[in-house]
């Protein structure tokens, strides 16, 4: 079990948040100087001015040597704001911590990953995640596998513990620094101005005072953590992510925070989305297709990359991580809410969201306290890039023929860029298809015009700026409103999957990561070689 102990000094509780997984006793306490006669007497040694280790069999040696996380970059930064405890099976240090608790403001995390196994959805089928499982072993048709938690009803943590306050439906072994939960409130402004009673919002980005810290500003942020929580790179295995946009930032942000290697695969047009507050450390390095390329072949070039040794694909959809980690908007909102929603208002790309959101509603009804209706999920496209839509509208499990180039003309015309998504896992077994025909809903489109204007309603009613994306979702529910298609008191759930960008970029000083290298758009797999060798 691992325990950590929250700062010991209030005034800095927002500040870094970092864990460590110690195999051994060890304590890593702040005391202030004027303790420091005491420091002889419990044996301790001090490490930088402000700071001790206390330590049982000189196992800290131990302790530095096995946590990258410390040795790598920031160990004495770690030091500064935390305190660890680990274990506890010895008496004497049972002691010293309930001394120590009483001289300071001590708040005890405590972490227990939940058993769980993994379901294919095609067949039913149970088995182990070995690790880094994306696909049901022997099977042949493309199914998505689910996670099965042991654990039945939720315990929601307080908010301190970030997204890991859902980590009793998150396929995680560990915890990680610096996450922020979803936060979900009851709308007064927009609600009111749309003459809803019920209407809820759940916030992924920067909005301090709601107590949303996303420092990339978006959901994504909660698949990056929950990836990041399931991912085990002690041996150096490198992750690799392709994205055009919020998943690449996000990806970054956590993973340079966690000391995490990451490789990411970004088209060269569109490193203007790899903004950040502080520089991103050097186990994170990125690639780019040149301009000119764009998503398909970014993906293109993660694939060649995860050919080679200690190179992992990430998964996307098909890890069970990142859906349960965006899952954790539906747990917020139905945990805050007291019960689930009758809709479920996102914008979608590939769509694996509602998917989530979908998976999160089958937990809820069997957890026996929310209720057991599903959500209808009222997914939107941005017009004219509508690919889901065709398809839903065309009662098509498989998605409609799309012409590349007529394709990217129309991602060209979107403002959600993050929505145009060409092959998203709709049609596969337990994908976006069986999602909505399970819980009913519709897949609804609005134009940039209409999300402009809902971007502009959304902050004159709700005070922050929001992401096209989640525009285009309030656009469409302004429509359904208008249209009748929700009644005025049913319980909604509009999923504002980003937020908080254009005030974090105010408020922040901003800056890039720079390409590592830049590739041609379809490059040998010799090259890539050649280039990740100097890279990892
Ligand atoms: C802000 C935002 N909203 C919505 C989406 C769509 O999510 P999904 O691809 O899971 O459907 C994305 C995807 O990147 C996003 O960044």
């Amino acid at each position: 079990m691992l325990w950590q102990l929250d700062n010991v000094n209030p005034r800095r509780a927002n500040e870094k948040r970092n864990f460590a997984f110690i195999l051994d006793w060890c304590f890593m306490v702040n005391l202030q100087q004027n303790y420091k006669k005491l420091w002889p007497l419990l044996g301790v040694q001090c490490f930088k001015q402000r700071w001790i280790v206390y330590r049982l069999n000189y196992k800290i040696l131990y302790f530095i040597k096995v946590s990258n996380c410390i040795t790598r970059v920031s160990w004495l930064k770690l030091l500064n704001f935390y305190v660890f405890l680990y274990s506890s099976s010895s008496s004497r240090s049972k002691l010293l911590f309930l001394w120590l608790k009483e001289q300071y403001v001590i708040m005890i995390k405590e972490f227990k990953p939940t058993p769980y196994k993994l379901e294919s959805v095609k067949s039913g089928n149970q088995f182990d995640d070995a690790g880094w499982t994306l696909d049901a072993p022997n099977e042949h048709e493309c199914s998505l596998v689910r996670a099965i938690y042991e654990k039945k009803q939720i315990e929601v943590k307080d908010a301190s513990y970030g997204v890991f306050r859902f980590a009793d439906w998150l396929p995680v072994h560990k915890m990680l620094e610096g996450s922020s939960a979803p936060v979900t409130y009851k709308s007064e402004g927009l609600a009111k101005y749309l003459g809803l009673s019920d209407l809820h919002i759940t916030f992924s980005g920067y909005w301090p005072e709601r107590g949303a810290n996303f420092r990339t500003c978006s959901f994504k942020e909660t698949e990056a953590y929950s990836v990041g929580g399931r991912l085990k790179t002690d041996d150096g295995t490198v992750l690799v992510v392709a994205s055009a946009g919020n998943t690449a930032r996000a990806f970054a942000r956590v993973c340079s925070d966690n000391n995490i290697p990451l490789l990411l695969c970004v088209p060269e047009d569109n490193i203007d989305a790899l903004w950040f507050d502080e520089p991103i450390k050097d186990n994170v390095k990125l690639i780019v297709t040149k301009s000119g390329s764009d998503y398909f072949d970014a993906i293109h070039l993660s694939n060649l990359a995860c050919q080679l040794d200690g190179f992992i694909a990430e998964g996307g959809a098909k890890n069970v991580a990142r859906r349960d980690g965006m899952g954790t908007t539906t747990l917020s909102a139905v945990t805050t809410i007291g019960r689930i929603p009758k809709y479920y208002f996102q914008a979608v790309g590939s769509g694996t969201g509602a998917i989530a959101a979908w998976e999160a509603n089958k937990r809820l009804i069997e957890d026996g306290r929310f209720g057991s209706n599903f959500m209808k999920l009222m997914v939107s496209q941005n017009t004219p890039f509508l690919p889901i839509h065709d398809a839903w509208k065309a009662q098509s499990r498989k998605m409609l023929p799309l012409d590349d180039d007529v394709a990217r003309k129309q991602v060209e015309e979107i403002d959600a860029k993050v929505l145009s998504n060409r092959k998203p896992p709709y049609a596969i077994f337990g994908g976006l298809y069986d999602a909505m025909k399970e819980a009913g809903g519709d897949v609804l489109s609005a134009s940039n015009n209409a999300a402009e204007e809902a971007a502009r309603i959304f902050e004159e009613t709700e005070g922050n700026d929001i992401h096209p994306a989640a525009a285009v979702a309030t656009a469409t529910l302004i429509q359904a409103v208008k249209d009748g298609v929700v009644d005025k008191d049913d319980c909604i759930m509009l999923n504002i999957t980003g937020g908080g960008e254009e005030r974090f970029k105010r408020e922040k000083e901003i800056t890039f990561l720079k390409p590592s290298h830049v590739f041609d758009i379809t490059p040998l797999v010799e090259d890539v070689e050649e280039v990740l060798k100097q890279l990892f």
